[in-house]
């Protein structure tokens, strides 16, 4: 038997995207549901989907940018269902684009959504989880968390910065019995923030569904895997290379074209290479 069955978890994110994606396998393992996001619309319709199986949801809308609507979030999570087992912190916000060409607002809005809100929902919830020395905690972070990519890189940043908070925090926390896990999705197809773009992600860059990502959250917290990359593509040597020489991961992915797909993904324009005559 799973040991997901009749857990209580709050997923962020629940509204659309991979998050229904999400809530169904966890429901399929008989897990009970808070389900977050701003569209209560979009969450009461994902409630209503996951009835047949026969688990308890309650919806709970909240914007996870304001800190008081974190602290709102948990505790209605805590009052309908006494404990919280499982957070999975999957709600994100993609800003793409020129970094020089992005507002202030839009890069402290994506760090409060994809970084802050992740550290404050588990700082609210770990006192109970430590107490019962039973929880896990499930961070979406991205490929690109692993290897930044151009006009991508505050989404980036954010999600390399979730990985390691929680690569720490495992180390950290070992042996309480409160377990973390990462997940790495490539470009997401079918649904999601890379898919309402609809164009291919290329080749080497690799691809998922949000059925695998669903089943690998799932995977991770049966299994207690720490870290999920999930891809058509085998990214680790890629990455491994990236990580031993970041000039030459910087060479090849602008060989392979990924830097030119981010930019038209982006619709950004074209800069002019202009290289320093003083550094040759
Ligand atoms: N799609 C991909 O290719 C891909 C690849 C790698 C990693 N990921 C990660 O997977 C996770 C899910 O992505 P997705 O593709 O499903 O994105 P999505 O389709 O854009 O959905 C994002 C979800 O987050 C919620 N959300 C956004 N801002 C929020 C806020 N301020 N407060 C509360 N909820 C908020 C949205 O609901 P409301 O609008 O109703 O609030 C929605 O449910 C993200 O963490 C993303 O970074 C995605």
């Amino acid at each position: 038997m799973s040991w997901l069955r009749g857990k209580h978890v709050l997923l962020t994110g629940g509204s659309r995207g991979i998050g229904p994606f999400i809530a169904e396998a966890l429901a399929r393992r008989g897990a009970n549901l808070a389900l977050s996001a701003r569209s209560e619309t979009g969450l009461r319709a994902v409630a209503e989907a996951l009835k047949p199986l026969g688990v308890r949801t309650v919806v709970i809308p909240a914007d996870v940018a304001q800190p008081a609507q974190r602290a709102m979030l948990v505790r209605a999570a805590l009052d309908a269902f006494g404990a919280i087992d499982v957070l999975v912190n999957n709600a994100g916000l993609e800003t793409e684009g020129a970094f020089a060409a992005t507002a202030w607002d839009r890069v402290r809005e994506t760090i409060e959504v994809n970084l802050a809100a992740p550290m404050e929902l588990t700082h609210l919830l770990l006192p109970q989880m430590l107490e019962r020395r039973s929880a896990h905690v499930v961070n979406l972070s991205s490929v690109g968390g692993k290897s930044g990519t151009a006009y991508d890189a505050v989404y980036c940043g954010t999600k390399a910065g979730l990985a390691e908070w929680t690569h720490g925090l495992r180390q950290e926390l070992a042996g309480t019995g409160v377990c973390f896990s990462t997940i790495f999705p490539s470009y997401v197809t079918e649904a999601g923030m890379f898919a309402r773009f609809g164009v291919k992600a290329p080749w080497l860059a690799g691809s998922c569904t949000p059925q695998q990502v669903a089943r690998a959250v799932v995977d991770a917290i049966e299994r207690r895997k720490v870290e999920v990359i999930v891809s058509s593509q085998a990214l680790r040597p890629l990455l491994a290379l990236a990580a031993l020489s970041p000039a030459l991961g910087d060479w090849l992915v602008r060989r392979l074209g990924i830097v030119e797909f981010q930019r038209r993904k982006a619709g950004a324009p074209a800069l002019p290479v202009q290289p320093d005559p003083s550094r040759r």
